[in-house]
Protein backbone atom coordinates (compact mmCIF):
# COMPACT_ATOMS: atom_id res chain seq x y z
CA UNK A 1 0.00 0.00 0.00
CA UNK A 2 1.55 3.46 -1.11
CA UNK A 3 -0.12 5.99 1.63
CA UNK A 4 0.62 9.40 2.56
CA UNK A 5 1.55 10.07 6.69
CA UNK A 6 -1.23 12.80 6.26
CA UNK A 7 -3.65 14.01 4.26
CA UNK A 8 -3.83 17.47 2.26
CA UNK A 9 -5.89 18.95 4.69
CA UNK A 10 -4.00 17.64 7.61
CA UNK A 11 -1.30 19.53 6.17
CA UNK A 12 -2.17 22.67 6.93
CA UNK A 13 -2.48 21.71 10.67
CA UNK A 14 1.11 22.43 10.94
CA UNK A 15 2.85 25.88 11.61
CA UNK A 16 5.19 27.72 9.57
CA UNK A 17 7.98 25.61 11.23
CA UNK A 18 7.19 22.70 9.96
CA UNK A 19 5.92 21.76 13.03
CA UNK A 20 2.78 19.79 13.71
CA UNK A 21 0.91 19.33 16.68
CA UNK A 22 -1.62 17.27 15.81
CA UNK A 23 -0.81 13.66 16.30
CA UNK A 24 1.60 11.57 18.34
CA UNK A 25 4.06 10.60 15.14
CA UNK A 26 7.13 11.33 17.49
CA UNK A 27 5.72 8.70 19.33
CA UNK A 28 7.37 5.09 20.73
CA UNK A 29 3.43 3.78 22.08
CA UNK A 30 1.98 5.44 18.53
CA UNK A 31 3.96 3.37 16.05
CA UNK A 32 4.27 0.33 18.12
CA UNK A 33 0.00 0.06 18.38
CA UNK A 34 -0.09 1.24 14.88
CA UNK A 35 2.07 -1.44 13.80
CA UNK A 36 0.63 -4.25 15.73
CA UNK A 37 -2.96 -2.94 14.63
CA UNK A 38 -1.72 -3.56 11.02
CA UNK A 39 -0.57 -7.30 12.09
CA UNK A 40 2.68 -7.53 10.29
CA UNK A 41 0.33 -8.11 6.84
CA UNK A 42 0.24 -4.90 4.74
CA UNK A 43 3.08 -2.41 4.31
CA UNK A 44 2.86 1.48 4.68
CA UNK A 45 4.92 3.66 2.45
CA UNK A 46 5.34 7.11 3.21
CA UNK A 47 5.17 9.76 0.19
CA UNK A 48 6.57 7.32 -1.98
CA UNK A 49 7.70 4.36 -3.08
CA UNK A 50 11.48 3.39 -4.59
CA UNK A 51 10.45 3.68 -7.54
CA UNK A 52 10.01 7.25 -7.83
CA UNK A 53 13.24 7.67 -5.87
CA UNK A 54 14.90 5.09 -8.04
CA UNK A 55 16.18 8.22 -9.95
CA UNK A 56 17.65 10.61 -7.71
CA UNK A 57 19.16 7.03 -5.33
CA UNK A 58 21.08 5.56 -8.36
CA UNK A 59 22.42 9.07 -9.08
CA UNK A 60 23.86 9.42 -5.64
CA UNK A 61 24.19 6.50 -4.07
CA UNK A 62 27.03 3.53 -5.33
CA UNK A 63 25.10 0.16 -5.07
CA UNK A 64 27.88 -1.07 -2.27
CA UNK A 65 28.00 1.73 -0.41
CA UNK A 66 26.92 0.72 3.28
CA UNK A 67 23.10 2.28 3.63
CA UNK A 68 21.28 3.49 6.78
CA UNK A 69 17.37 3.76 6.68
CA UNK A 70 16.18 5.46 9.68
CA UNK A 71 13.18 4.97 10.48
CA UNK A 72 12.19 2.77 8.24
CA UNK A 73 9.07 1.24 9.16
CA UNK A 74 7.32 -1.54 7.45
CA UNK A 75 8.30 0.04 4.25
CA UNK A 76 9.23 -1.72 0.89
CA UNK A 77 11.86 0.59 0.13
CA UNK A 78 14.88 -1.20 1.52
CA UNK A 79 13.34 -4.60 -0.04
CA UNK A 80 12.90 -2.74 -3.79
CA UNK A 81 16.85 -1.29 -3.48
CA UNK A 82 18.01 -4.96 -2.94
CA UNK A 83 16.25 -5.87 -5.59
CA UNK A 84 17.63 -3.29 -7.57
CA UNK A 85 21.32 -4.04 -6.64
CA UNK A 86 22.31 -2.41 -3.15
CA UNK A 87 23.57 -5.14 -0.68
CA UNK A 88 24.54 -3.79 2.19
CA UNK A 89 21.39 -2.10 4.32
CA UNK A 90 20.73 -1.27 8.06
CA UNK A 91 17.34 -0.76 8.71
CA UNK A 92 16.46 1.04 12.30
CA UNK A 93 13.26 1.95 13.87
CA UNK A 94 12.34 3.01 17.16
CA UNK A 95 9.55 1.22 17.62
CA UNK A 96 10.31 -2.97 18.44
CA UNK A 97 7.16 -4.43 17.27
CA UNK A 98 8.14 -3.20 13.32
CA UNK A 99 11.15 -4.45 14.14
CA UNK A 100 10.68 -7.74 15.04
CA UNK A 101 8.22 -8.10 12.13
CA UNK A 102 10.91 -6.94 9.62
CA UNK A 103 13.33 -9.17 10.91
CA UNK A 104 11.19 -12.19 10.37
CA UNK A 105 9.92 -10.93 7.20
CA UNK A 106 13.16 -10.37 5.43
CA UNK A 107 15.05 -13.21 6.96
CA UNK A 108 15.64 -14.56 4.14
CA UNK A 109 17.64 -11.28 2.55
CA UNK A 110 21.22 -11.19 4.07
CA UNK A 111 21.75 -8.01 2.61
CA UNK A 112 18.96 -6.52 4.68
CA UNK A 113 19.37 -6.18 8.67
CA UNK A 114 17.14 -4.52 11.19
CA UNK A 115 17.63 -3.08 14.42
CA UNK A 116 15.77 -1.30 17.29
CA UNK A 117 16.77 2.08 18.05
CA UNK A 118 16.00 5.78 18.52
CA UNK A 119 17.69 7.88 16.17
CA UNK A 120 18.18 10.17 18.81
CA UNK A 121 21.11 8.37 20.41
CA UNK A 122 22.82 5.82 18.12
CA UNK A 123 25.68 5.51 19.94
CA UNK A 124 25.74 2.13 19.03
CA UNK A 125 27.23 2.94 15.26
CA UNK A 126 30.96 4.90 15.24
CA UNK A 127 31.63 7.98 13.67
CA UNK A 128 31.89 8.24 10.28
CA UNK A 129 30.16 4.61 9.41
CA UNK A 130 28.20 5.30 6.41
CA UNK A 131 28.00 6.62 2.90
CA UNK A 132 24.53 7.41 2.91
CA UNK A 133 21.29 7.66 5.44
CA UNK A 134 18.17 7.77 3.86
CA UNK A 135 15.19 9.65 6.03
CA UNK A 136 11.42 8.93 4.37
CA UNK A 137 9.18 10.61 6.74
CA UNK A 138 11.07 10.24 10.07
CA UNK A 139 12.37 13.88 10.76
CA UNK A 140 8.96 14.98 10.17
CA UNK A 141 7.81 12.59 12.81
CA UNK A 142 10.10 13.74 15.24
CA UNK A 143 8.72 17.36 14.33
CA UNK A 144 5.07 16.35 15.75
CA UNK A 145 6.32 15.67 19.36
CA UNK A 146 6.17 17.93 21.99
CA UNK A 147 9.71 18.50 22.12
CA UNK A 148 9.98 18.74 18.65
CA UNK A 149 13.03 21.24 18.12
CA UNK A 150 15.44 18.93 20.59
CA UNK A 151 14.34 15.76 19.12
CA UNK A 152 15.06 16.88 15.83
CA UNK A 153 18.75 18.66 16.62
CA UNK A 154 19.65 15.24 18.78
CA UNK A 155 18.68 13.28 15.55
CA UNK A 156 20.52 15.36 13.21
CA UNK A 157 23.43 16.02 15.29
CA UNK A 158 23.66 11.98 15.88
CA UNK A 159 23.22 11.98 11.69
CA UNK A 160 25.95 14.40 11.10
CA UNK A 161 28.59 12.22 13.45
CA UNK A 162 28.05 8.67 11.81
CA UNK A 163 27.56 9.95 7.91
CA UNK A 164 31.51 9.80 6.84
CA UNK A 165 32.81 12.83 5.15
CA UNK A 166 31.77 12.94 1.61
CA UNK A 167 28.48 10.95 2.35
CA UNK A 168 24.85 12.02 2.10
CA UNK A 169 22.38 12.44 3.88
CA UNK A 170 18.74 11.90 1.70
CA UNK A 171 15.78 13.74 3.57
CA UNK A 172 12.52 13.16 1.82
CA UNK A 173 10.04 15.73 3.91
CA UNK A 174 7.09 17.86 3.91
CA UNK A 175 9.13 20.23 5.21
CA UNK A 176 10.08 23.61 2.80
CA UNK A 177 13.21 24.90 2.90
CA UNK A 178 12.49 27.58 5.72
CA UNK A 179 11.49 24.75 7.80
CA UNK A 180 13.83 22.73 6.97
CA UNK A 181 17.44 24.08 5.98
CA UNK A 182 17.83 25.81 9.64
CA UNK A 183 17.88 22.45 10.85
CA UNK A 184 20.25 21.09 8.72
CA UNK A 185 22.68 24.12 9.14
CA UNK A 186 22.64 23.61 13.22
CA UNK A 187 23.20 20.01 13.30
CA UNK A 188 26.89 20.23 14.23
CA UNK A 189 28.27 19.66 10.21
CA UNK A 190 28.46 21.41 7.34
CA UNK A 191 26.18 20.13 4.68
CA UNK A 192 26.46 21.08 0.72
CA UNK A 193 22.83 20.90 0.59
CA UNK A 194 20.66 20.30 -3.20
CA UNK A 195 16.93 20.59 -3.10
CA UNK A 196 14.89 18.69 -5.74
CA UNK A 197 10.77 19.07 -5.60
CA UNK A 198 8.86 15.61 -6.41
CA UNK A 199 5.09 15.74 -6.67
CA UNK A 200 2.88 13.46 -5.16
CA UNK A 201 2.13 10.49 -6.85
CA UNK A 202 -0.51 10.24 -9.91
CA UNK A 203 -0.21 14.45 -9.75
CA UNK A 204 -1.69 15.74 -12.79
CA UNK A 205 -1.50 19.90 -13.40
CA UNK A 206 -4.45 21.85 -14.24
CA UNK A 207 -5.12 21.09 -17.84
CA UNK A 208 -2.74 18.45 -18.13
CA UNK A 209 0.53 19.99 -19.01
CA UNK A 210 2.88 19.93 -15.94
CA UNK A 211 6.14 22.26 -16.61
CA UNK A 212 8.92 21.11 -19.25
CA UNK A 213 10.89 21.10 -15.99
CA UNK A 214 12.87 17.27 -15.42
CA UNK A 215 12.13 16.14 -11.57
CA UNK A 216 16.03 15.84 -11.17
CA UNK A 217 16.58 19.55 -11.92
CA UNK A 218 17.67 21.04 -8.41
CA UNK A 219 15.99 23.96 -7.45
CA UNK A 220 18.08 26.59 -6.52
CA UNK A 221 18.59 27.92 -2.80
CA UNK A 222 18.80 31.53 -2.17
CA UNK A 223 21.88 32.35 0.23
CA UNK A 224 19.44 31.94 2.90
CA UNK A 225 18.79 28.95 1.96
CA UNK A 226 15.33 29.61 1.35
CA UNK A 227 12.70 29.10 -2.17
CA UNK A 228 13.23 31.53 -4.75
CA UNK A 229 10.63 34.60 -4.46
CA UNK A 230 9.11 33.65 -7.98
CA UNK A 231 9.44 29.78 -7.35
CA UNK A 232 5.84 28.38 -8.07
CA UNK A 233 5.28 24.93 -6.50
CA UNK A 234 2.70 23.20 -9.16
CA UNK A 235 1.64 20.50 -6.89
CA UNK A 236 1.05 21.95 -3.42
CA UNK A 237 0.84 18.79 -1.79
CA UNK A 238 4.78 18.13 -3.50
CA UNK A 239 7.44 16.54 -1.19
CA UNK A 240 11.11 17.74 -0.79
CA UNK A 241 14.30 16.11 -1.31
CA UNK A 242 16.93 17.79 0.11
CA UNK A 243 20.81 15.37 -0.92
CA UNK A 244 22.69 16.70 1.98
CA UNK A 245 26.76 16.16 1.20
CA UNK A 246 28.69 15.98 4.65
CA UNK A 247 31.98 18.91 3.34
CA UNK A 248 35.02 18.84 5.35
CA UNK A 249 35.05 22.06 6.98
CA UNK A 250 38.60 21.85 7.40
CA UNK A 251 39.74 22.27 3.62
CA UNK A 252 39.29 25.84 2.62
CA UNK A 253 37.18 27.11 0.11
CA UNK A 254 35.40 23.97 -1.00
CA UNK A 255 33.34 24.79 -4.06
CA UNK A 256 32.76 20.61 -4.07
CA UNK A 257 29.15 19.86 -5.83
CA UNK A 258 26.76 17.41 -4.94
CA UNK A 259 27.98 14.57 -6.54
CA UNK A 260 28.10 11.05 -6.16
CA UNK A 261 29.56 9.51 -3.45
CA UNK A 262 33.10 8.71 -3.00
CA UNK A 263 33.76 5.63 -1.76
C1 LIG B 1 6.20 8.24 8.87
S1 LIG B 1 6.90 6.73 9.32
C2 LIG B 1 7.98 6.47 7.95
C3 LIG B 1 8.29 5.01 7.75
C4 LIG B 1 9.17 4.72 6.53
N1 LIG B 1 10.41 5.45 6.55
C5 LIG B 1 8.45 5.01 5.22
O1 LIG B 1 9.06 5.57 4.33
O2 LIG B 1 7.30 4.64 5.10
C6 LIG B 1 8.02 7.21 10.59
C7 LIG B 1 8.77 6.08 11.22
O3 LIG B 1 9.72 6.66 12.12
C8 LIG B 1 9.77 5.87 13.28
N2 LIG B 1 10.27 6.71 14.38
C9 LIG B 1 9.60 7.71 15.02
N3 LIG B 1 10.39 8.25 15.97
C10 LIG B 1 11.58 7.58 15.92
C11 LIG B 1 12.79 7.66 16.65
N4 LIG B 1 12.96 8.56 17.63
N5 LIG B 1 13.79 6.80 16.35
C12 LIG B 1 13.65 5.87 15.35
N6 LIG B 1 12.51 5.74 14.64
C13 LIG B 1 11.49 6.60 14.91
C14 LIG B 1 8.35 5.37 13.47
O4 LIG B 1 8.30 4.20 14.28
C15 LIG B 1 7.93 5.12 12.02
O5 LIG B 1 8.19 3.80 11.64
Amino acid sequence: MEMEMVSPARRRERDASGQCYTYNYGDCAYWDSRYLEEGGESNFDCYHRYSALRPFIRHFVPASSPILIIGCGNSLMSEDMVKDGYNDIINIDISSVVIEIMTRKCAHIPQLKYMQMDVRDMSFFHDESFNCIIDKGTLDSLMCCADAPLSAFQMLEEVSRIIKTGGIYMLITYGDPSARVPLLNNSGCKWKIMLYIIPRPGFQARGGCSSSKSIMEPIPLTDKGLLPADFVLEDPDSNYMYICKKIDESVEGVTDNVGVIAL
